[in-house]
């Protein structure tokens, strides 16, 4: 069995791949600064160390005698790049080249996260993997470095890489608490507390929502794709549903009626993100997704 380092296994994401990680029998070493992440989300069974992926012996160590690495850490909200530009940037891009570097010359695959964010608004639906890119947001456009360094890490470097571009990722373990989390963690929190919603703008705005168990299964399917080509993967289920929906939806499987107020639209925002699974599907071997109703129940059962 193999060992694997995952940064940002304190998180959302992170953990559930730890939990996958150790049910097939692989050791496990989480790199965590617990920023976002929480050590009650550690899986047990797995190393832990607290430390912060910018530094490069924090890194180095942590590569020490693994046979792979999933690169989780982030900051992974759109507005916060927006507010603390140069401090998300050191995290969600100076890092990543960190890791390239700390991973040089010792052949350690790297499974990374990318973000649908790297596409921006730029036309035609379903977005495909060899759509334009064109970010629209510090965060997106930060992503995007991690893929243009990947290339380099693999071209220049012979480090093997994936990055996947993950849609919007929802499911248990979601952090509701901060203005930063993701709509569905929020939403459920605070129709299951019959609170109102914000909804920033019309709310016509789409999102193609993927649970988490599916991502899981993506990135534990992209460790054996690697390659120094550094291929780039959507994960996502190829459905939109606009925020306005997603509200109707929660609040029917609540049983409340959502009081709804709207806020402007925030700034940087995609207007429409929808993606093609189509490629991780012929090449990680993907099937079908989870359905969106199926997957905020697991939700709401969790919270
Ligand atoms: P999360 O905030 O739950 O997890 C991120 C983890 O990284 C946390 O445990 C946090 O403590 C840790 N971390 C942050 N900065 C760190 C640092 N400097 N050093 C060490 N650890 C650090 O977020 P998530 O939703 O699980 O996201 C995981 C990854 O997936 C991120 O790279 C994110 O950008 C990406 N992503 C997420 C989504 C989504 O919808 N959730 C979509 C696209 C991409
Ligand atoms: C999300 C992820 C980001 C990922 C991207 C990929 C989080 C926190 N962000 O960004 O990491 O790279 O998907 O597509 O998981 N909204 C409301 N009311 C709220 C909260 C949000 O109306 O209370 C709206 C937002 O304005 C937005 C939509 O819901 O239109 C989704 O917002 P959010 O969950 O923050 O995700 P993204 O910005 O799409």
């Amino acid at each position: 069995m193999a060992t694997f380092l995952v940064t940002g296994g304190c998180g959302f994401i992170g953990s559930h791949l730890c939990a996958a990680l150790r049910a097939n029998g692989h050791g496990v070493r989480v790199l965590d600064d617990l920023s976002s992440g929480s050590e009650a989300n550690l899986v047990p069974g797995s190393t832990f160390l607290l430390g912060d992926v910018c530094q490069p012996m924090a890194l180095r160590e942590a590569l020490d005698g693994v046979d792979g690495c999933y690169h989780l850490a982030a900051i992974a909200s759109v507005q916060r790049g927006e507010r603390e530009w140069l401090v998300t940037h050191r995290t969600n891009l100076s890092a990543t080249v960190a890791l390239f570097e700390a991973a040089r010359g010792r052949g350690i695959p790297v499974v990374y996260a990318s973000s649908a964010a790297v596409y921006g608004s730029t036309g035609a639906l379903p977005l495909h993997e060899d759509s334009v890119v064109r970010p629209l947001s510090a965060y997106g456009a930060d992503k995007l470095g991690c893929e243009q360094h990947a290339r380099v890490a693999g071209h220049v470097h012979g480090i093997p890489t994936v990055g996947l571009r993950f849609f919007n990722v929802f499911g248990p373990r979601q952090d509701p608490t901060s203005p930063y989390s993701g709509v569905i963690s929020i939403f459920c929190d605070r129709l299951l507390r019959t609170q109102a919603l914000n909804i920033f703008g019309d709310g016509q705005q789409t999102r193609d929502f993927i649970f988490v168990e599916d991502v899981v299964r993506a990135l534990l399917a992209a460790m054996a794709r690697a390659d120094t080509t550094a291929p780039v993967f959507n994960i996502c289920t190829g459905q939109g549903t606009s925020v306005l929906q997603l509200a109707a939806l929660v609040a029917d499987l609540c049983g409340v009626k959502a009081e709804i107020i709207h806020q402007p639209a925030r700034a940087g925002e995609v207007r429409h993100s929808i993606g093609s699974p189509l490629r991780a599907r012929e090449y990680l071997g993907l099937g079908s997704t989870v359905a969106i109703r199926d997957g905020l129940e697991a939700t709401l059962a969790w919270m």
